[in-house]
């Protein structure tokens, strides 16, 4: 999950993902990260902190890290929040960049439309608000993506399958 600052949009993205992970047993690794290089080691906005622990996910213990052309490689599949980050990605990464590993997060739950995470760092508590609700549905639609592609994946549907 990969925004500017790594303090606002994408600490709530890699939580709330997480915290879904979890409750569906997967074992996939999740992890956020900042094209800029402002905030680092720092914990997430208060306001993401609050928003993220009134739904029941603390990210207290995040630390805003930049995003490396390594991370590119590391993981299987990168969500930026926003256009202008996909573009931050992909000068970062240069000549390994791939189109087919990167998406728009808003593209799970509107595909096609390139819709972005509006960045709620200079605005007022509302914002925060939103963007937590947009990520959660958009988390939501990975989940059930990706849990359906790889049942293996997918302890509930693999023991369906192992019993019968
Ligand atoms: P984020 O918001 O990309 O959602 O973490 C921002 C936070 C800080 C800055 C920019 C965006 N900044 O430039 O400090």
């Amino acid at each position: 999950m990969v925004c500017l600052g790594n303090i606002c949009r994408s600490p709530l993205a890699e939580g709330i993902l997480q915290a879904k992970v979890l409750k569906a047993g997967l074992n996939w690794k999740i992890d956020s990260a900042g094209t800029n290089s402002y905030h680092i080691g720092e914990a997430p906005h208060p306001l993401s902190q609050k928003i993220a622990l009134l739904n029941g996910i603390d990210i207290s213990n995040q630390r805003k890290r930049e995003f490396i052309a390594a991370d590119f490689e590391k993981y299987d599949k990168i969500y930026a929040m926003a256009g202008d980050v996909l573009d931050e990605i992909k000068y970062i990464v240069g000549k390994k960049f791939n189109p087919g590993k990167v998406e728009l997060l808003l593209n799970e739950l509107f595909p096609g439309e390139n819709v972005d995470v509006p960045d709620p760092y200079y605005g007022p508590e509302q914002g925060f608000h939103d963007v937590y609700r947009l990520i959660d549905d958009a988390c939501d639609a990975i989940i059930k993506k990706y849990s359906i592609q790889d049942p293996g994946n997918y302890p509930d549907q693999h023991s369906t399958l192992k019993q019968k």
